[in-house]
């Protein structure tokens, strides 16, 4: 495929409906796990413009950082610590408003102001979280999630 997106003014599911089969195309028949989360890092920031857009891969009983968009991020993550341990340890997509009313988040960034991060569930077990910042306040909401899950369903069956 052509290694250039097509990028969109819109509303947020206009954005999302036209970066999605984008990023199919992309990783599809592609087998190797680091390169689909680079570019999925790479999409989503280029459509988006968050600040940060991430993965990190559960590593023996840590999250590690794995492929990025952003400014430099924190390396190791315990289980439960910070939105993206929480995530992990609950096996649920957390939406966080605003960062600094969620006890023991991680601040990798003092610029980052609201956050979701969704679970990479495969056989039942997490093997990661994406992890999106925003510099904003509210960035995030149902169709965030919904989209977001939709792209990490993909990760583990491409
Ligand atoms: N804020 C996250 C840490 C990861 S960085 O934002 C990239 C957290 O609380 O888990």
């Amino acid at each position: 495929m052509a290694e250039d997106l097509h990028i969109i003014q819109g509303t947020k599911a206009e954005q999302y409906e036209t970066i999605l089969p984008q990023i199919k195309a992309l990783i599809t028949g592609e087998p190797d796990l680091t390169a689909n989360l680079a570019n999925i890092s790479a999409a989503l920031k280029e459509q988006f413009g968050w600040l940060w857009v991430g993965f990190y891969l559960v590593k023996e009983d840590e999250l590690v950082l794995g492929p990025f968009q952003g400014p430099v991020a924190c390396t190791r993550i315990r289980k439960g610590r910070g939105v993206c341990g929480a995530a992990w340890e609950r096996a649920e997509t957390l939406v966080v408003p605003d960062v600094e009313a969620f006890p023991g988040h991680i601040a990798c960034s003092s610029l980052s102001r609201s956050e979701i991060v969704i679970p990479l569930i495969h056989n039942g077990e997490v093997k990661g979280v994406l992890d999106v910042d925003s510099t904003d306040l509210n960035t995030f909401d149902e169709t965030d999630r919904r989209f977001l899950e939709e792209i990490t369903g993909w990760i583990f069956t491409s």
